[in-house]
């Protein structure tokens, strides 16, 4: 059998002590395999992000056990663990968080400069990412020159150039207007089509919709876990 992308056992987050001890995870429990592509939604103050950051292995969490394509990160160290994030996963952030004065090719090389892959193959792989995403004819534009859903594009190119396990989007479409969801959220149909695994945050029930599956968080616990049939895109909306 396939080892699962995550897999996430009891995680208990407590920030603070004493009186001001925050449980923001109360033992929270997932498993994702390969291909699968997840929502997890939430009201203010629910434990999304802590849980993003423990997924991303940003942040540790107080107890559980969190494999992350069968690596136990919980048991990194500091370098080790920065490692095994560059390789395993894609973050894709709701400010985008691309380099200003920088061609949008360049912005998607970035990561294979940091694992030191050579320059032609750096390109050769940046154009596929961008091509991918339906921008292969915007490699040379700026960041500045590009709209929200463009920029949030190339982001999602910068993440998948890389090939890693896991897909992981922090509020992906927070700041894009309907046109710019709808083609970013096309672009993530796509791409779990074609096997990828991703896990995104959102507030925007449209766009939890999408995937094919909801976790609903209350309070530091899931409340909901389910898997949901296709929505297909609106009709009517403009394709890239
Ligand atoms: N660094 C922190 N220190 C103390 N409390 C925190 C910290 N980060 C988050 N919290 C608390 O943990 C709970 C969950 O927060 P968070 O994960 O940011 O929720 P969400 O992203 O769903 O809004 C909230 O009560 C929040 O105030
Ligand atoms: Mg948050």
């Amino acid at each position: 059998m396939n080892r699962p992308v995550l897999d996430v056992r009891d995680l208990k987050k407590i920030y603070g002590e004493g009186e001001a001890t925050v449980h923001a995870l109360r033992g929270v429990s997932l498993t994702v395999e390969r291909g699968d592509y997840v929502a997890i939604m939430g009201s203010s103050g629910s434990g999304k992000s802590t849980l993003m950051n423990i997924l991303g292995a940003l942040d540790v969490p107080t107890s559980g056990t969190y494999l992350l394509d069968g690596v136990d990160v919980s048991r990194l160290a500091d370098r080790q663990l920065a490692l095994a994030r560059n390789r395993l996963i894609g973050f894709i952030f709701q400010a985008f968080n691309l380099i200003p004065r920088t061609s949008a090719v360049a912005n998607v090389e970035l990561p294979l400069a940091y694992a030191g892959v050579r320059a032609r193959e750096r390109r050769r792989r940046a154009m596929a990412a961008l091509d991918m995403v339906g921008l292969a004819d915007r490699a040379r534009h700026e960041p500045n020159q590009l709209s929200g859903g463009q920029q949030q594009r190339v982001a999602v190119a910068r993440a998948l150039v890389t090939e890693p396990a896991l897909l992981l989007a922090d509020e992906p479409t927070g700041n894009l207007d309907t046109r710019s969801t709808e083609d970013v959220l096309a672009v993530f149909d796509q791409l779990n089509a074609s096997g990828r695994t991703i896990v995104l945050i959102t507030h925007e029930p449209e766009v939890g919709d999408r995937a094919k599956r909801l976790i609903r968080l209350v309070d530091g616990r899931v409340v909901h876990d389910v898997r949901q049939a296709p929505v297909a895109a609106l009709a009517g909306r403009h394709a890239r």
